[in-house]
């Protein structure tokens, strides 16, 4: 019999090994012999630790499961697929998973992540068939074709930067994955890397072969340990497979891979302080151009993805670049990992093509907010992204939908508030934040961050509140127009966001209703 339990951070985090073992000790106490695939998590994190096991009707779901649930589930028949309180069904069929479009996530979950027979078996290794096949240039056309954009946060499309680094000419070239996922409410990165690191390595050497990189290095964020064991080993599977080596697949071209660990700074996701740091020195963020698919790691063209959008890669080469664009809407094509997080009933991951609302994300699948009371805000787009009112939830989710709303969508994050938040605090913390992390470059930022957060203080402290707000007004101006990368330039996104929707929040404290 075989038994799935996810190995996740999450799932991890709420006692998956424990379910694990006490599912394998309790069915040899009755004489069963089981086999446990731990797998990555399917993103209802609700749910985490979700145990599935094989019946003949298919997989069956049971979570979330304790350690102390175990007996019981098996008392009542969980090797057969029984009814139980716990019991979910067919995963497949839960709404919240029937709703999505996975690609990028179609195996996560689904498979033992360190298996590269089962990731095979899954559909695996057929876009870089696809891409060998094809050649570097029509591999970079499909990309373009499919119109696919960073889904890091900017939104640049991936086919024009690829065929940025295909056509420089230089002795070496590289490609760098991002995987510094510093943004609040994000963890799609963390959740591919752990749940199918496969899907991240065979998109990075797709782009390897399309650009005529031979190198690779993943920077990873260190607080995700979990993830750099896997990917860790993944990469030594891949290598032992020839997924990497000199002769990827045998096709004769080279790409060899790296896993590096970054030291806990967020502005090492700002991809030239990423370089930087890649390249041994402290991160600070370089002057932009040179680009980096010019003159980035080490001076040499350089190919900086996210690991969201290396991940949508081998789907559209398998698929072709057509499929992929069928999806979305307007300039936002194929499917976004959207993050749901914060107080909300329901929080994870989903996969969907671009085009669905706020609200049927936080109200129909999100199930409002974990608290009961009513959703007052959601940040969308990391702790650099707009906080939208209640009233703003019919937006749909697409970058120029949110550009329009004078937001953005960042890497797909979204942080739900209820009626007790306190939005002149949340302003407050967006400088607090910026000034935690600024890189100290740049004058508007390093120096602006602090003289914010003093000067929304003296908001709240409500001496002379209008003259305040002017002030902060003035000062979101020189930071937007003032800094040199989005960490400057987009904290006033979140100031002037909580002051435009919420202005009830910034009249002095003892005037405010109770
Ligand atoms: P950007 O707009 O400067 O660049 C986007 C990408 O396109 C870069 O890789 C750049 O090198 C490349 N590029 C631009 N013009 C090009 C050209 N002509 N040819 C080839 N490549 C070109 O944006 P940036 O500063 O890299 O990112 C800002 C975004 O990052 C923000 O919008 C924010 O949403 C997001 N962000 C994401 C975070 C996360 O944790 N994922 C954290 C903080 C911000
Ligand atoms: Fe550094 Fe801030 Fe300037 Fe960016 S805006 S370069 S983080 S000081």
């Amino acid at each position: 019999i075989r038994l799935y339990v996810p190995r996740d951070s999450v799932a991890e985090g709420l006692g998956a090994a424990a379910v694990a073992q006490a599912l394998e000790e309790g069915a040899a106490r009755r004489g069963q012999v089981v086999r446990i695939i731990r797998t990555g998590s399917r993103g209802m994190l609700w749910l985490e630790p979700l145990v599935e096991v094989e019946t003949p009707e298919g997989r069956i779901g049971y979570g979330p499961v304790r350690p102390a649930d175990v007996e019981g589930l098996l008392a009542a028949g969980l090797l057969d697929g029984a009814a139980h309180p716990l019991r979910l069904g067919p995963p497949e069929a839960l709404p919240w998973m029937a709703r999505q479009t996975r690609l990028s996530f179609a195996r996560c979950g689904l498979i033992d992540p360190l298996s590269l027979e089962d990731y095979r078996a899954a559909g695996g290794l057929a876009g870089l068939e696809a891409a060998i096949a094809a050649g570097p240039e029509a591999t970079v056309d499909a990309v373009k074709l499919s119109g696919l954009r960073g889904r890091g946060g900017a939104g640049f499309p991936a086919g024009i930067k690829w065929n940025t680094v295909r056509l420089a000419e230089a002795d070496r070239k590289y490609v760098v994955c991002n995987a510094d996922e510093g943004d609040s409410g994000t963890f799609a990165d963390r959740m591919l890397m752990e749940g199918d690191p496969f899907t991240l390595i065979e998109g990075m050497v797709i782009a390897g072969l399309a650009t005529g990189a031979t190198k690779g290095f993943i920077y990873l964020r260190s607080e995700y340990p979990l993830a750099a064991g896997i990917l860790g080993q993944a990469i030594g599977i891949g290598r032992d497979a020839m997924v990497l080596g000199p002769s990827v697949l045998g096709s004769g071209q080279a790409f060899e891979l790296e896993l590096r660990i970054g030291a806990g700074a967020y502005i090492c996701g700002e991809e030239t302080s990423l370089l930087e740091s890649l390249e041994g020195k402290r991160g600070v963020v370089r002057a932009k151009p040179p680009l980096p698919a010019i003159q980035g790691l080490f001076g040499r063209p350089t190919l900086v993805n996210n690991v969201l959008t290396f991940a949508a890669v081998p789907w559209i080469m398998a698929r072709g670049g057509e499929a992929y664009a069928a999806l979305g809407m307007g300039r936002s094509l194929g499917t976004l990992p959207v993050q749901l997080a914060g107080n909300v009933r329901h929080g994870g991951l989903l996969e969907l093509p671009f085009g669905i609302t706020l609200r049927e994300l936080v109200e129909d699948l999100g199930g409002g907010t974990r608290s009961g009371r009513p959703v007052r805000a959601v940040q969308v787009g990391g702790p650099l992204g707009a906080y939208f009112p209640a009233s703003m939830l019919d937006l749909p989710v697409d970058y120029e939908a949110l550009a329009a709303a004078k937001g953005l969508l960042g890497h797909g994050g979204i942080v739900v508030f209820d009626d007790g938040v306190d939005m002149a605090r949340q302003a407050r913390f967006a400088f607090e934040f910026c000034a935690a992390e600024s890189c100290g470059k740049c004058t508007p930022c390093r120096i602006g961050a602090v003289r914010g957060m003093e000067t929304v203080d003296k908001v709240i402290a409500g001496h002379h509140p209008q003259q305040d707000l002017a002030l902060v007004h003035d000062l979101c101006e020189v930071m937007t127009d003032g800094s040199l990368c989005a960490l400057g330039g987009l904290t006033p996104l979140p100031v002037l966001s909580a002051i435009h929707h919420f202005p009830e929040d910034f009249t002095p404290r003892a005037q405010q209703p109770v």
